[in-house]
């Protein structure tokens, strides 16, 4: 591990609970300034007061839907205003809805294609900009083993996480040359809201085993770029 992520400039959209928050609050460890954000202007509130008051000129917080582009370009032009720039966009914002095809929505369909598909396009395109005219930076994705395994009821997700899977790598491929390193952190199940239906959570990952990764991946020299990381839980349940 080489690099230092102390003073670097980063974004995390998703970040006031589970995988996003977890992932912020490394950061801010490890001594980088953090803007957060979800669509609950309490929510965000309430993290910002949670994080380590020593660190409060580190952080900052907007409200920020990523199905909607002009809110993920004023979350990343608002990281440039109060820092002077980005060096990590984090696309982390995700949900899933789980049914048949028959029975999801129309809009249970959209949602999920949006959030997890368009939001994070949003976040690459208004972010890579910025990043050329501070000469590079970090671009993580956060995908889903789901990207790569189908199962039934997963069609909407499976279809956005296999979508993400594509455009990491293309975009990987197109900006490696402007310093710009993207990366695809693929986890499976971990302990958070979004699988609370399941039942004993113990042999989950948790959250801070994925910002491990993350902060693993953005620490490496410059000319290594792990781009697509797959992690699972060591022992699931047997089915
Ligand atoms: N948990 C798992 O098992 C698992 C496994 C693999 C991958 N992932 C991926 O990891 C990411 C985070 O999942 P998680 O488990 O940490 O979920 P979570 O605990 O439900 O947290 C999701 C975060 O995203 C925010 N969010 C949801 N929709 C948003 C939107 N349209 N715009 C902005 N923020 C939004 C939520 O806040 P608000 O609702 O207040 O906006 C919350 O802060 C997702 O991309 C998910 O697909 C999760």
């Amino acid at each position: 591990m080489d690099m230092n992520l102390e003073g670097k400039r980063a974004v995390v959209t998703g970040s006031t609970k589970g995988i996003g928050l977890a992932i912020a609050q490394s950061l801010v460890a490890e001594g980088a300034k953090v803007v957060i954000s979800s669509r609950h202007q309490d929510d965000v509130q309430d993290t910002l007061e949670s994080l380590n008051p020593s660190a409060r000129d580190q952080v900052s917080g907007k409200v920020c839907d990523v199905r909607e582009a002009n809110q993920v370009r004023d979350l990343i032009q608002h990281c440039v205003e109060i820092f002077g720039g980005i060096d990590i966009q984090v696309n982390n914002a995700g949900i899933g809805i789980f049914r048949t095809v028959e029975e999801m929505s129309l809009q249970e369909w959209r949602d999920t294609l949006t959030t997890n598909l368009d939001g994070v396009f949003y976040g690459c395109h208004f972010a890579i900009p910025e990043m050329k005219k501070n000469g590079g930076g970090f671009i993580i994705n956060v995908g889903s083993l789901a990207g790569v395994n189908a199962f039934p009821h997963g069609a909407a997700y499976n279809a956005s996480k296999f979508g993400l899977v594509g455009f990491s790598e293309a975009l990987m491929q197109e900006v490696r040359y402007d310093d710009i390193r993207v990366a695809n952190i693929m986890p499976g199940s971990v302990a958070t809201e979004f699988s609370r239906t399941q039942d004993k959570s113990s042999w989950k990952l948790s959250a801070s085993d994925v910002a491990e990764v993350v902060l693993e991946t953005l620490k490496r020299h410059p000319r290594c770029l792990t781009s697509r990381i797959e992690m699972r839980p060591s022992k699931p349940l047997k089915k």
